[in-house]
């Protein structure tokens, strides 16, 4: 079960009131970060943090006025608090390309129509460095963008720059610890950019403690060198790994359920093993988010591309759609049409206000098109687009008044601890279905429910 994070849980360690990091001037660099978006903000936030002398460049002018307030539009935990301690400017046109040292690109990539990333504004990005940047000046490439990309710009309009891979592996709802504390900074391009993007994070290289210290010793972070192409290919692989792993967690949990085996038992003793690690191993409704169902996507377009058939990944691709419908279609074997279901949670994962690729939103979206009415509630999305067809409350309670089934979709800790009677006394039905496993089934069946966990659906 996820646990509430903190600000301290983000920022890794205690952080005393108003400490910032000083480095010497020596080390500052000047650095323009292009886009306000995770990825940017997030970077933008902890290099300033660091020491360095940070312009972030935002062309959507509603969020740019947020930044400019001091606000955080991402609802990052620890991102707004960190902003309040640095000085950045946050601009809408581009000219302070011009002075810097380096250059991050953390513009967007969404998926195009036939699953490859849509690179226009990285291109466009791409173009008004080329015009604007010094000679030599360091392009940071900090979006995901296909295998390739960065050679191709290097030999196009950034070729008086030096363009450097240097993928992000944040998560979001705790981009701001990852940022700080990463398990490994990958880098690829010239041996000439070197010197440069270590002194750009070399207090985070040398584990500094930045905030002031909790007596653990300074964890040196690996700086992995390499290719361009390899660089973009790690980040790709990374997600893909982890996708690919979560779907088998998934056939895991199916097949134990199948066979009378307890998925939850298996799971936890694979976790022990430090080859395959605790983490990732939580069965759900299939992945989602902004980065796992674009970047499997475009890994599997990258194959494709230079004829090779990813089987594994494919297999992977496949079944996360049949994992969510597997649970919708129980959902729908167990109610007849026109029944009400109180949905809790939208976002696509706990942590987060961000619906994309949302899971939930997913399931939502086949209970109504099999004719279910869906009324939802979560604790951070507070409004869905009326096309949807899906009827927002702000609680759990209204959401679940009159409900034939109740339907976990999100893992908030807050629906682990709802008081499940009183959920139980607004309902019509005693359906509980938890596409999460987040909730004790003695607890729900205690407050007179009949839970199906993903262990217990009915094929
Ligand atoms: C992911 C990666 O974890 C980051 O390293 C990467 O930088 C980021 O994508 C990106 O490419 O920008 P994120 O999309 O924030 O980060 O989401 P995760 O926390 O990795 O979760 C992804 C999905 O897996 C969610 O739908 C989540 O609910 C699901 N999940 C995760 C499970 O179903 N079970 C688990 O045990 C863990």
């Amino acid at each position: 079960m996820a646990v509430q994070p903190t600000i301290h849980d983000h920022l890794g360690r205690a952080k005393p009131a108003g400490h910032a990091a000083r480095p010497s001037d020596r080390q500052a660099l000047r650095v323009t970060v292009v886009g306000a978006g995770y990825v940017g903000a997030v970077s933008a936030v902890v290099l300033a943090h660091l020491g360095h002398r940070v312009t972030c460049v935002e062309r959507d002018a509603p969020r740019l006025e947020r930044w400019r307030d001091g606000e955080d539009p991402l609802k990052e935990p620890g991102l707004a608090e960190l902003l309040k301690e640095v000085r950045i400017r946050f601009v809408g046109d581009a000219s302070d390309i011009a002075f810097a040292d380096v250059i991050v690109v953390a513009v967007g990539t969404p998926m195009g129509d036939d699953g490859r990333p849509d690179l226009s504004q990285v291109d466009d990005a791409a173009i008004q460095i080329g015009s604007l940047a010094r000679e030599g000046a360091v392009v940071l490439m900090r979006s995901t963008v296909p295998v390739g990309t960065c050679d191709r710009l290097q030999n196009g309009p950034l070729r008086h720059q030096r363009v450097v891979s240097n993928p992000e592996f944040l998560r979001e709802g705790r981009a701001v610890h990852d940022a700080l504390f990463p398990d490994r900074i990958v880098v690829g391009g010239p041996q000439e950019a070197r010197d440069l993007v270590e002194r750009l994070y070399g207090r985070i290289i040398k584990g500094e403690n930045l905030f002031g210290g909790d007596g653990t010793a300074p964890r040196v972070v690996p700086v992995v060198w390499m290719s361009p192409r390899s660089a973009e290919l790690a980040k790709y692989a990374a997600n893909g790994f982890l996708a690919t792993k979560l779907s088998f967690v998934n056939e895991i949990a199916n097949l134990a359920q199948a066979i009378g085996a307890d998925a939850g038992a298996v799971l936890g003793s694979m976790g022990l093993d430090p080859r395959i690690g605790p983490q990732y191993l939580h069965p759900g409704l299939g992945w989602g988010g902004s980065c796992f169902p674009k970047d499997t996507r475009a890994l599997q377009a990258i194959a494709d591309g230079a004829g090779y058939d990813f089987v594994v990944l494919r297999a992977a691709i496949d079944q996360n759609t049949r994992q969510l419908s597997r649970f919708a279609n129980a959902v729908k074997r167990a109610l007849p049409a026109q029944s009400r279901v109180g949905l809790l949670g939208l976002a696509f994962k706990a942590g987060t206000p961000d619906i994309r690729e949302s899971p939930a939103i997913a399931l939502a979206g086949l209970l109504i098109q099999s004719g279910l009415r869906v009324s939802a509630y979560d604790p951070a999305v507070r409004a869905l687009p009326a096309d949807l067809g899906v009827m927002v409350h702000s609680a759990v309670v209204e959401a679940c008044a009159g409900a034939d089934a109740v339907v976990v979709a999100t893992e908030w800790p807050e629906f682990a601890d709802m008081d499940l009677e009183a959920v139980r006394a607004v309902t019509r039905g005693d359906l509980l279905f938890d596409g999460r496993d987040l909730i004790s089934p003695n607890r729900a069946v205690a407050a007179g429910f009949r839970y199906q966990g993903l262990a217990s659906l009915g094929e």
